[in-house]
């Protein structure tokens, strides 16, 4: 039987961090800042030297020890955080800012996490890596497990991810299977294949992808001067991502790197939202699982697998959970690319789900919030085509709603190769 990530993982915890990497008379919150701060200026192509270029590997005195030489990286996290204007004065909240986890080297936050969990299968000797997934933790593992030299198996639904993550895999060299199922499906046959096969686990139950993705939190308060701020609003899909924000930030109160927490909310899909029914149906009691379906396909999740952690962020930090519909999010996505960012439709909710805790007071038009872009415009390329061409919604029940997107729309304009036409075409647009 292969070995589980679990079994013998002990999490890094305050306390050993207290008495291990600090003794605790020694601990000094300041000096810990100061060390990580220097590494990100160092250069140099050692491996040493890469760990701490590294955004994920420089923090790694608040994450389990893996030996430098088992260390696969690219570089990943020190990723850009962005204020955004336009949406800003939209909301009426004018301290809105976007981490961009999509500038991660396979464009989604998935890397900051597979670095790390990749790592530990090297280190465990394993030849293959598997995971399922709605295509980003796919093209992730692919790349990493190729960086470690080892063979990487994908699980993901037919038909239901988008082309460039599809590709990514492809390119990378994984053995891509594309089951005729959804992602909860591909799950369930995976949990099985792990329990047969020397293969490692790489989703993100692993909770080695958990401890990584943490450091998009620490990364974040460092480029905020560690003043938290008021809100984080992250996307909901199998929830690893909320509940490694979530861990990282009581983590981060423990240890006096910030005074505060600040408020986590998870937004889901309307379409896919098991994790908000069960907040505000069964108080957290339960989950009912569900055939999920969004456009955001990277979310289009029916049985999240770390609901209860994510509901623990939820409930330790007091923040809120909201659903979004379909035209919400296409008309979100659109909002943050009109403010020059752009991001793939799941990291859109964030947007979307901001103006509801606007509309209901939870968020005040004075406060700070950070919105976690998780995936990059690139990876669906077909959504936003279809969006501007006003093609998104045809057919759908949404149709009808879909009128309220169309100021945001901007279609290409096919003209003759003809400077008056080019002229013409630059009038009627106006100040638009
Ligand atoms: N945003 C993007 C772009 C994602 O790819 C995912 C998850 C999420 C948000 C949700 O994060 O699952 O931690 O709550 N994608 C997974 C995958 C499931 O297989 O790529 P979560």
């Amino acid at each position: 039987m292969a070995d589980s990530p679990a079994a013998d993982f002990r999490c890094v915890s305050c306390r050993d961090l207290l008495e291990f990497v600090f003794p605790a008379w020694a601990y000094d919150a300041a000096a810990l800042k100061s060390l990580w701060l220097n590494r990100r200026s160092s250069v140099g192509i050692s491996s040493s030297n890469r760990l701490d270029q590294s955004g994920v590997w420089r923090f790694r005195e608040m994450l389990p020890h893996i030996p430098e030489e088992d260390a696969i990286t690219m570089g990943e996290g020190n990723t850009p955080l962005y204020h955004l204007q336009r949406c800003g004065r939209a909301t009426g909240v004018e301290n809105l800012y976007a981490k961009h986890q999509g500038m991660n080297p396979t464009a989604s936050f998935k890397d900051t996490g597979m670095t790390f969990a990749a790592s530990s299968a090297h280190q465990r000797g394993f030849r293959w890596v598997a995971c399922a997934s709605t295509g980003n933790t796919s093209a992730s593992m692919a790349a990493y497990a190729a960086r470690g030299g080892m063979r990487s198996l994908v699980l993901i639904p037919e038909g239901k991810i988008s082309w460039g993550k599809l590709s990514q895999s492809l390119d990378y060299g994984a053995l891509t299977c594309q089951l005729r199922t959804d992602f909860d499906g591909c799950v369930r046959i995976l949990n099985d294949l792990v329990r047969q096969k020397p293969v490692y686990l790489l989703n993100s139950v692993n909770p080695y992808r958990i401890e990584g993705q943490k450091t998009a939190a620490i990364e974040l308060m460092e480029q905020l001067g560690w003043e938290a701020p008021d809100h984080i609003i992250v996307p909901g899909g199998n929830l690893g991502n909320s509940s490694a924000i979530g861990k990282a930030l009581m983590e981060m109160q423990e240890l006096k790197l910030i005074s505060r927490l600040p408020k986590l909310s998870i937004i889901q899909a309307e379409g896919a939202n098991p994790f908000y029914r069960s907040v505000k149906e069964f108080g957290g009691e339960k989950i009912e699982p569900m055939t999920a379906d969004t456009m955001a396909t990277a979310i289009r999740i029916g049985n999240p697998a770390s609901w209860k952690k994510a509901l623990r962020a939820l409930r330790a930090t007091g923040g809120e959970v909201k659903q979004v519909s379909e035209v919400e999010i296409a008309e979100a996505k659109a909002e943050i690319g009109a403010d020059g960012i752009g991001c793939e439709p799941a990291s859109a909710v964030t947007l979307a789900g901001l103006k509801k805790l606007r509309a209901c007071g939870f968020v005040k038009p004075g406060e700070m919030v950070v919105l976690i872009l998780t995936g990059h415009v690139l990876k669906d390329p077909d959504f936003t085509i279809k969006f501007h061409r006003g093609d998104l919604f045809a057919g759908t029940p949404d149709e009808r709603h879909a009128v309220h997107a169309k100021h945001l729309q901007r279609a290409p304009v096919v003209l003759d190769a003809d400077l008056g036409a080019v002229i013409a075409a630059l009038e009627s647009e106006g100040d638009r």
